[in-house]
């Protein structure tokens, strides 16, 4: 048998064998082999239909009683809910709304704040902040630490026990880093962060839908993740906001809105913030998207975490195989971790010319994305990607660098 016949087989054998096949009848896709959904998840198949229902229905006919009748006013907190066993969280903790960069900024800030509870005193005046992070984290943080007087300093994940000190205030961290699919290890960072007395805020756009979090389990103060990536929520879908529960009445927000006030609709000149997580919440959600989202949620009913992890580490660990198999040596180079324990759900490739190389994948229907400056880039989401998609990715994948060699 040739080596392309045997994965072909040992493809349909996993296929067969694999227990969450049917969740791709859920989502709308066609012949393309999708690795993109850890930038934007495919559309689940029942989403228009809710849309349509929330636009004409809710909106045309109900107008605003549906605020109350069609639970408008209440989503961004029954939606953190349905979020929450996702990601290890007891109800009442997450709320749902903004983006993910503006939820950076409220949970480093309300970190600083807890971190120094006399205002001008406490003496922690610095931010830990992942130096390999998706910018946006960096540049938020960067800015929040000048607001508060602290100053921030870029260290990689491995390096924070050895930066943390009496003088950290908040420790900002990637579950997953974007680039090269690496996860780190949320357990012991957040303790080593714990044991200098500070806060750890996590951002889990990278692991949330994708394998299992624990924010509970491992004590995790605070944590944000957009939707639109493995939680299939849409471009642009709300982000979240998990403060932990005993830390709700000491989260000082520093975008206090009418959303966030205990009473909002007292109308108030005075600030009181509203009990628990809902104090993240700001001002008027945006219901179209947030409830997309909500229907998008829906292909997580009777889906094990568990399940999806142990998918993945399969599907990624198959994609290595048969690149190793197919790829001539030399021609990419994985910058992706082998230990099961360090990866996430993606395998990044270093690759001479990798923007062309992914363009011209793009056009033989296996989708990816490049990153700067010779990254490709394939994310693995175990509801919709099966194993005969992964053998065809590394196949085509040969194929476009054995071309280019040839040119
Ligand atoms: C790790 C990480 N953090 C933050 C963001 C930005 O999120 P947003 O555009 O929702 O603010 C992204 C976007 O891809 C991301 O990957």
């Amino acid at each position: 048998m040739s080596e392309f016949a045997e994965l072909a087989a040992k493809a349909g054998a996993l296929d067969a064998a694999d227990e969450l096949a049917a969740a791709r009848k859920q989502f709308v896709l066609d012949e393309v082999v999708y690795l993109d959904g850890n930038s934007l998840g495919a559309l689940p198949a029942n989403v228009p239909g809710r849309v349509e229902d929330v636009v004409r229905r809710q909106w045309g006919g109900l107008r605003i009683r549906s605020w109350d009748e069609s639970g408008w006013w209440t989503a961004p907190e029954r939606i953190g809910d349905r979020i929450a066993p996702l990601v290890g969280a007891a109800p009442g903790q997450i709320v749902v709304g903004d983006s993910t960069s503006v939820n950076v900024f409220k949970a480093v800030v309300a970190a600083v704040r807890m971190a120094n509870p006399v205002v001008g005193g406490g003496g922690r005046d610095e931010i830990l902040v992942d130096a390999t992070t998706f910018p946006t984290d960096g540049y938020i943080a960067e800015s929040a630490a000048r607001m508060t007087g602290c100053a921030p300093r870029p260290v990689t994940p491995a390096q924070v026990p050895g930066a943390l000190s009496g003088r950290t205030a908040a420790v900002l961290l990637n579950h997953v880093d974007y680039r090269t699919g690496r996860l780190h290890d949320l357990p012991a960072l957040t303790a080593a962060v714990h044991a200098a007395g500070a806060y750890a805020v996590w951002d889990l756009c990278h692991s949330a839908g994708a394998l299992p979090v624990g924010l509970d389990e491992h004590g995790v103060d605070l944590a944000v993740g957009c939707t639109y990536k493995y939680l299939n929520g849409g471009p642009g879908s709300p982000a979240y906001l998990y403060v932990r529960s005993d830390l709700q009445d000491r989260f000082d927000s520093p975008l206090p809105g009418w959303n966030s006030h205990a009473e909002p609709f007292g109308m108030r000149s005075d600030f009181a913030p509203a009990a628990g997580a809902l104090r993240g919440r700001v001002g008027t959600p945006d219901i179209l998207s947030m409830l997309a989202l909500e229907a998008a949620l829906d292909v997580w009913e009777g889906v094990s975490i568990e399940a999806v992890r142990a998918k993945s580490l399969a599907l990624t660990d198959f994609f290595l195989e048969c690149v190793g198999a197919y790829v001539p040596d030399g021609r990419v180079e994985s910058v992706t971790p082998v230990a099961h324990a360090e990866r996430g759900s993606q395998v990044a490739l270093r690759c001479e010319g990798a923007g062309d190389v992914m363009k011209a994948l793009i056009e033989r229907g296996v989708v990816g994305d490049f990153r700067h400056p010779d990254v490709l880039r394939f994310g693995f989401t175990p509801l919709y990607v099966g194993f005969a998609d992964v053998e065809r990715a590394a196949r085509v994948l040969a194929e476009v660098l054995g071309e280019a060699r040839r040119r």
